[in-house]
């Protein structure tokens, strides 16, 4: 298929530094996601480690230039989003993702790629591609991640990162659930999520966390948190879910190391969800969502394909809000 935009994902930046590599203890930052490590740390997500020459790439928009002999060659010229998970159906569940686009196989950072026929869904929508490649990877994440926690309409939410790609997801997908969101996010960028919709805004590095959310929400605390930052904030954001809240976590841009006072988990009967294998199903929910105009594509920036390493300084400097695209 032909690639009319791929967004930035930090999975590219993880897997090209190594980050997954259980023996790497600190976060990816600026410094490191723009020169690398030199530890040898290679592992991709799946701890296999990938193989080169390699074109990374998760999320990509564009139309079917082309078909393998078993594909219906009627689907050449239709436009599609891409499903970054390649799966094994005939393996166990949560255990199906296989190949993730840009990792073990070849991704859309390129003019074309070729990809799985059940990977590229046919859309309508009069979005653009740059604006269409917003999506995957962050929004078939996080609503895994609500889908995993059983978030109900009436019910609160906290999401941290909440400026980024899965955050911005994370509260456009709750929002459409009927939850209510509390948003924890640098000062800076509470004008322009309060724009998008969420109900509260705290200031991630003002304060006590715990006390600032007791104060909007109350001493009861939150039903769910859906965390992307870990690091020094999962303890406090396991002190405000309340009993028998549910904790679902993709990510862990703020440090992969992470201490918890296990008697909130015990004690509180807490759930807890780790989320890196979407189904197809989500996927193909994610599709219907945008066909039905409920989600807004947040195209912060779109950057031409050969400015990439220039996109990718900017993703590591965490000041956008939504997503980052390049366009061949
Ligand atoms: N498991 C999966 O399938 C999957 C899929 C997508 C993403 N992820 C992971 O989820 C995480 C978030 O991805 P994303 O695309 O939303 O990232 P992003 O767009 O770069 O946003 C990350 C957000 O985290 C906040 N943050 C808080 N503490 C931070 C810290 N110590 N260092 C850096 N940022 C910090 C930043 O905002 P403030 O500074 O304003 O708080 C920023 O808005 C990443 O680790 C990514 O690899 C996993």
């Amino acid at each position: 298929m032909r690639v009319g935009a791929c967004g930035l994902n930090n999975t590219d930046i993880n897997t090209r530094t190594g980050w997954y590599d259980s023996k790497v203890e600190s976060s990816v930052t600026e410094e490191l996601g723009l020169h690398g490590r030199d530890d040898g740390a290679a592992a991709s997500w799946n701890k296999s480690t990938v193989t080169f020459p390699r074109i990374q790439g998760a999320a990509v928009a564009g139309v079917i230039t082309a078909v393998g002999g078993s594909v219906e060659p009627s689907r050449i010229g239709q436009r599609v989003l891409v499903d970054p998970s390649v799966r094994d159906p005939s393996l166990p569940r949560r255990a199906q993702l296989v190949e993730y686009l840009g990792s073990e196989r070849d991704g859309g950072f390129a003019e074309f790629v070729a990809v799985p026929s059940v990977n590229a869904h046919a859309v309508e929508t009069s979005l653009t591609d740059a604006e269409l490649a917003t999506f995957p990877c962050s929004y078939d994440t996080a609503e895994e991640m609500l889908s995993r926690a059983a978030l109900a309409a009436g019910e609160t939410i906290l999401v941290t990162g909440a400026g980024g790609g899965v955050g911005t997801a994370l509260i456009q997908l709750a929002l459409v659930r009927g939850a209510q969101v509390v948003a924890v996010a640098s000062r800076s960028k509470q004008q322009r999520l309060e724009a998008l919709g969420v109900h509260h805004f705290v200031a991630r590095d003002e304060g006590d966390l715990r006390a600032s959310v007791e104060h909007l929400v109350g001493e009861r605390g939150v039903d769910v948190v859906a965390d992307v930052v870990g690091g020094s904030l999962f303890g406090p954001v396991l002190k405000v879910l309340r009993r028998g809240g549910r904790y679902t976590s993709s990510g862990a841009i703020g440090g992969p190391m992470a201490a918890m006072d296990l008697r909130d988990l015990i004690y509180k009967d807490l759930e807890m969800y780790g989320i890196t294998n979407p189904t197809a199903d989500t996927f193909r929910r994610l599709v219907h969502l945008i066909e039905e105009g409920l989600l807004r594509p947040l195209l912060d920036a779109a950057y031409p394909l050969e400015d990439l390493r220039m996109a990718q300084e900017q993703l590591l400097k965490r000041a956008h809000v939504g997503k980052l695209v390049v366009v061949p």
